[in-house]
């Protein structure tokens, strides 16, 4: 291989990685961070092959064309170096111990730095494009780009996501810093674990969003629940349906819708604990299609809110909060906050998050 066939290869697997991780942001995970850092080595051997661009940047004319070509890759290289900087410090694999900034910043930092890198990439590649339309073999390794985006956006963090239960070490995982909220907290969690008839190899039959330790399993909302219990102490208690929901991911998904559209209110299994004792409820739960799980809404009309704060924790897929929180409003008559909005795949190492969450949020109540 030449020097220029080795050139365009890397141009093109660069693209393709770049690409592949914007698919896999979503499940960014140690895949996401160490593909992240191959970008960037490639990324160097990229400049220093194409070194005499640099080189010569002082002489010439500057037509516009050359000039759009130099704020374009000055941008680039702003953003890709913020993008470096933050995804450094936002990694939770391979850097856990580098942080500065807030992690809701680091985030929002990361995200923006990522999308001016696409779009100055995308520039920078349309003006070099001539380079690219020459020889078969080209097109090859544009094919490859594309399979490895597509497989990116829909193979990778569907199978994360859905299929694969994460083995976690449940203290570790809950333990971390303490934070004090005034008055009594009582915790209350749904989770699909609990609800559910799970077999002996639950990973066959699709574990949607479930941890394992020793065989046993966790819920998100579980675990997120325990966590928050080990930094704020308080009392904690499960909402259990009567009746069980089945293993299927899929099947579950169907009696959910079909309880959604008849809007019923599912019996529940036991009494939870008097809730006059308590100021606070921090309610944690997944998102179902959207909205608040039927079950929950059961549990918020078998009690009276009045005069009580409810504190929403919602894990999700990707569609956030939904409109659970006004579902909620509606139903509860005491004050329902904002609610705190968790990736699922990103509960097992989201301890510290809790607490700068806890924390922000005493400083509000303040
Ligand atoms: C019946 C059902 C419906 C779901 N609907 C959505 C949805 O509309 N949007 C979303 O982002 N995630 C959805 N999910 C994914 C869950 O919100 C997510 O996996 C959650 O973290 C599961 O928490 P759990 O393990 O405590 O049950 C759904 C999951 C189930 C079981």
């Amino acid at each position: 291989m030449g020097k220029n066939a080795i050139r365009k290869f890397i141009d093109v697997i660069l693209l393709g990685l770049f690409f592949y991780e914007v698919g896999i942001m979503a499940s960014a995970g140690r895949i996401h961070e160490i593909l992240g850092c191959v970008f960037f080595v490639l990324l160097i051997i990229h400049n220093v092959l194409n070194k005499d661009y640099y080189m010569n940047l002082g002489r010439g004319k500057y037509s516009r064309k050359r000039i759009a070509g130099i704020v374009v890759i000055g941008v680039f290289g702003i953003s890709v170096f913020v993008l470096g900087i933050s995804g450094v410090a936002m990694s939770k694999h391979l850097f856990p111990n580098i942080r500065f900034l807030s992690d809701w910043n680091v985030r929002a930092l990361h995200l923006g730095a990522a999308i001016a890198v696409l779009a100055a990439l995308l520039f920078h590649v349309l003006m070099h494009m001539g380079r690219y339309m020459q020889g078969k073999k080209v097109y090859y390794l544009t094919g490859l780009a594309l399979v490895m985006m597509i497989s990116g956006i829909f193979g990778l963090p569907y199978i994360e996501r859905w299929y694969h239960p994460v083995s976690i070490n449940l203290q570790e995982t809950i333990e971390g810093e303490k934070v004090d909220l005034s008055g009594n907290v009582l915790i209350v969690y749904f989770s699909r674990v609990g609800n559910t008839d799970f077999p002996e190899q639950v990973d066959a039959v699709s574990g949607a969003s479930l941890m394992k330790e020793n065989g046993t399993l966790y819920g998100n909302s579980q675990v997120l629940a325990l966590m928050i219990q080990n930094a704020v102490g308080g009392d904690i208690a499960s909402i259990q349906t009567e009746k069980n929901y089945p293993a299927s991911y899929n099947e579950t998904t169907k009696i959910a819708g079909d309880e959604l559209a008849n809007q019923s209110f599912p019996v529940l299994k036991h009494k939870l604990p008097d809730l006059a004792q308590y100021d606070t409820i921090v309610l944690v739960y997944p998102l179902w299609w959207g909205t608040l799980p039927r079950p929950v809404a059961s549990f918020i009309k078998a009690y009276d809110f009045e005069g009580k704060t409810i504190v929403p924790i919602v894990t999700h897929g990707g569609g956030g909060a939904g409109d659970s929180v006004e579902v909620l409003r509606g139903l509860a008559k005491g004050k329902v906050t904002g609610p705190l909005n968790v990736y699922s795949s990103d509960i097992p190492l989201f301890r510290d998050d809790v607490t700068n969450y806890l924390k922000n949020f005493v400083k509000g109540y303040k």
